[in-house]
């Protein structure tokens, strides 16, 4: 998939991995004969936000027209393609953005989609002569040329977006070329996934100890699960609790790991540690400062602690491995970095790793320790690390978890973090998280959680007047956390909430609910 700097691209290479067809994501600055070096099954050109004829315009090596691979153009990528290989491209006046109907004739593309179709479309140029020797196979009213094959070069077009769900018929069109123009088999599987990072994982750690830090979180679970898988016991997995998760969730991350699948686990009870630093600490930032540091601060301690063991028990019982003896014992940490990150940092070069924002990766590399990493859902989308920790044998609870802050309860709870306040919040937090999965809403909803803000207003209960805090419910629906909107929750359900956290939870009198969409507000109360 060559990236335009369509603000899509991401999301037809995921799309062509939901057809189970491995896709990767590269500059648009490619050449042909890097391309040709990789024998991909096909080419995709995204979409892109510019004019063919804007001054910077992305552009591509014409040579990959040339390779006899197939080739879709998508929007931009289309029209690129017709400049490049013969037709044009105008500014028709005519600019359409959203959902159109559009007529398709026969052709290997459309082939088993509907006459007459919806499709969705966002572009202001429009091609008004498909490249030389190409058919024009569907057309809309007002872009009379929305999609062009030449099956003889391999060639084809589309100006709509397939990849997008208000597409009805987009993911047919998608797979027509993957499997009947392209020929590229579905094997991209979760069971193939783990087979192939298994084999990496083996080959390049070989005989060595690994360390994996565990947070709580989806990634680093994952990652740990495929690393154990392959190595087994040379996996020591420290678990840092800093007592900011939710209910139950760090007696979950043991009873797994430790219990379950029997990977060597050290659970660090840090929890005094961090609310030590975290006492009269109130903002927001400074508490994400804190927590980030104490993690990574406590997982070198441990990893010292395990180096020193290791050293002192590698020296006399392998005498012969010379390596042991002259390296540290442990050489790799595992990191859960995900493709989305890779792709955030500039690319799928090895070693960009190491600049990803400290926001989404706790427990960063020990910088003295010199560890190498490994990193085994470098390759993966969010919800393929998912499905492979399904097919592993993850929990589902643990699986499917709403994303959670690496901060945890600290950054929910307004003002100072304490012990006592994390009681509160922690037994609000649970009841919303039962009722709502009790609901069959947990996997709808992006987030749902409980707030527990700095102010305490008057109540009754029974015959006492209570001064107390309340909680604020917060659920959203959202894609991917740069937008959005808060949940239309089913009234009774937020009754049964209100209801529960007030009678179950000393020091609560009150709920309300957040009705704020993101933007303006953000997901996080802080
Ligand atoms: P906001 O609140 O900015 O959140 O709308 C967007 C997404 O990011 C998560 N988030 C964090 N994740 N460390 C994290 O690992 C953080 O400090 C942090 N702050 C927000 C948030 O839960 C939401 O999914």
């Amino acid at each position: 998939m060559l990236d335009l700097g369509g603000q899509y691209a991401q999301l037809i290479a995921r799309r062509v991995r939901e057809c189970r067809v491995y896709s990767e994501l590269v500059g648009h600055g490619v050449t042909a004969d890097q391309i040709r070096a990789r024998y991909p099954h096909a080419i995709v050109l995204s979409g892109g936000p510019a004019s063919v004829y804007a001054e910077g315009a992305p552009r591509v090596d014409p040579g990959i027209f040339d390779l006899g691979i197939p080739t879709l153009g998508i929007c931009y990528g289309m029209q690129l393609m017709a400049l490049e290989l013969g037709g044009s491209v105008e500014r028709t006046g005519v600019s359409e953005f959203g959902k159109t109907t559009m007529r398709a004739e026969e052709s290997e593309l459309l082939a088993g989609t509907p006459d007459e179709q919806t499709v969705w479309m966002s572009h202001r140029d429009s091609v008004t002569a498909p490249p030389a020797g190409a058919r024009v196979v569907a057309g809309s009213p007002s872009t009379p040329i929305a999609a062009f094959e030449q099956p003889e070069r391999r060639l084809y077009g589309v100006q709509f977006h397939p990849e997008v769900v208000h597409t009805p018929h987009g993911t047919d069109v998608l797979k027509n070329f993957l499997y009947n123009v392209a020929d590229a088999p579905p094997v991209w599987t979760p069971a193939a996934v783990i087979e192939e990072q298994v084999e990496r994982i083996r080959a390049q750690v070989g005989r060595e100890r690994v360390l994996c830090a565990l947070s709580g979180g989806v990634d680093s679970a994952v990652a740990a699960l495929l690393v154990h898988k392959a190595v087994g016991d040379q996996l020591t997995c420290v678990f840092v609790d800093h007592g900011l998760l939710r209910e139950n969730e760090a007696e979950q991350v043991v009873e797994t790991f430790g219990g379950h699948f029997h990977v060597p686990l050290v659970h660090v009870e840090a929890q005094e540690r961090f609310l030590s630093r975290l006492a009269g600490v109130d903002d927001p930032e400074e508490k994400r400062k804190i927590v980030g540091e104490e993690f990574i601060r406590v997982f070198e301690d441990e990893a010292r602690k395990l180096q020193k063991q290791s050293a002192a028990r590698a020296k006399p019982a392998r005498p012969s491995d010379g390596a042991a003896e002259s390296a540290p014992p442990v050489r790799f940490l595992v990191q859960g970095t995900l493709y989305s990150d890779v792709i955030e940092s500039g690319g799928s070069d090895e070693g960009v790793a190491a600049k990803i924002k400290s926001h989404h990766n706790v427990g960063g590399l020990p910088a003295d320790m010199r560890m190498q990493l490994v990193e085994p859902l470098r390759l993966l989308f969010k919800d393929e690390v998912r499905r492979v920790g399904e097919e592993l044998g993850m929990p589902e609870r643990m699986v499917w978890r709403q994303p959670f802050p690496g901060p945890g309860l600290a950054i929910r709870i307004i003002g100072e973090v304490t012990a006592e306040r994390l009681e509160i919040l922690r037994g609000a937090d649970a009841i919303l998280q039962d009722e709502i999965r009790r609901a069959g809403l947990y996997r709808e909803l992006w987030q749902s959680f409980a707030v527990l803000p700095a102010i305490r207003s008057v109540g009754v209960q029974g015959d006492e007047r209570t001064y107390a805090y309340p909680i604020v419910i917060r659920a959203v629906t959202s894609e991917d956390a740069m937008t959005a909107d808060w949940a239309r929750l089913p009234y009774d359900l937020l009754e049964t909430i209100s209801s529960r956290i007030i009678n179950e939870i000393p020091g609560v009198n009150r709920v309300a609910l957040d009705l704020s969409s993101k933007p303006p507000a953000t997901i996080e109360w802080e």
